[in-house]
């Protein structure tokens, strides 16, 4: 039985003051209500908050004992050195986050992170006490190239060299999002976001074995709404939920917690 996971991935919004009211009013919701806070208390669900480098104080100091994870959105490969503006991966999981994003889609497009550098940025995150959630997702034009398979695998696959199965199943979770679904309002359908988590957990079994392949988180993003939360959520290779856009007002998280649970 996998833990389900909803991620709220706040790319470059919510100031500490934005994002501190945020967490405080979350907060006052999951205590009033027992079906949402018991799972998260219980572990079989976790929520995990993304903000900005610049409000993940704000976000760890308003979270107190809330069972709420902390996240960062980006890690550099190095620990610590001359990088300007970088901030190394046993940085941020010294600070208590519990999650380090790498590959999202806007990383690897806006800034033409490559494929070589994610894989250093995963190595750099699995050698800290932190989890990688690691994004893979084709463009529209490799969708519609008949593509999406050998993107995914090529992604996937290629980051994953020499990452070892304890890591896999441990530190590691996926998020499969398709780059023509995010922020866009288009969501895939529930037969494609399952078939792209489907064919991500096929792709670890063939390389690393059934169990493994059971064992791993698979998250699906792109346009999560509440309203098509519970169609994406019942798909059997789908585990979670990486949020955008909804995740930024506590009702429409909310809501989506609430579908999820
Ligand atoms: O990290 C989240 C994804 O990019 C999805 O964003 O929900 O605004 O489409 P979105």
């Amino acid at each position: 039985m996998r833990t389900k996971m909803i991620a709220g991935n706040w790319k470059m919004h919510h100031r500490p003051q934005e994002a501190r009211a945020f967490v405080e009013e979350l907060g006052r919701v999951l205590w009033a209500r027992n079906e949402l806070y018991g799972p998260l208390k219980e572990g079989v669900a976790e929520a995990v908050l993304f903000p900005t480098a610049l409000s993940l104080a704000a976000v760890q100091d308003a979270l107190g004992d809330l069972p709420v994870s902390l996240g960062a959105q980006n890690a550099h490969w190095e620990d610590h050195g001359a990088f300007t503006g970088e901030i190394g991966a046993p940085m941020l999981a010294d600070f208590g986050c519990a999650y380090i994003l790498i590959g999202h889609s806007e990383r690897r497009h806006l800034f033409h992170e490559t494929e070589v550098e994610l894989a250093r940025k995963l190595r750099a995150v699995l050698s800290t006490s932190a989890r990688c959630l690691f994004c893979v997702g084709e463009l529209l034009e490799e969708r519609e190239a008949g593509k999406t398979h050998q993107v995914l695998e090529r992604q996937l696959l290629g980051a994953l060299e020499g990452v070892t199965i304890p890591d896999l199943t441990d530190r590691f979770a996926v998020a499969y999002e398709p780059v023509w679904a995010i922020g866009t309002g288009k969501t895939a359908s529930d037969g494609d976001a399952e078939e792209g988590c489907g064919y991500i957990r096929h792709l670890v079994a063939d390389r690393y074995g059934q169990e493994t392949a059971q064992h791993l988180q698979v998250l699906y993003g792109g346009s999560v709404k509440p309203g098509n939360t519970a169609g994406l959520m019942v798909q059997g290779d789908i585990d979670g939920l990486l949020v955008g856009g909804a995740s930024l007002e506590v009702p429409s998280f909310v809501g989506i917690l609430e579908a999820a649970l």
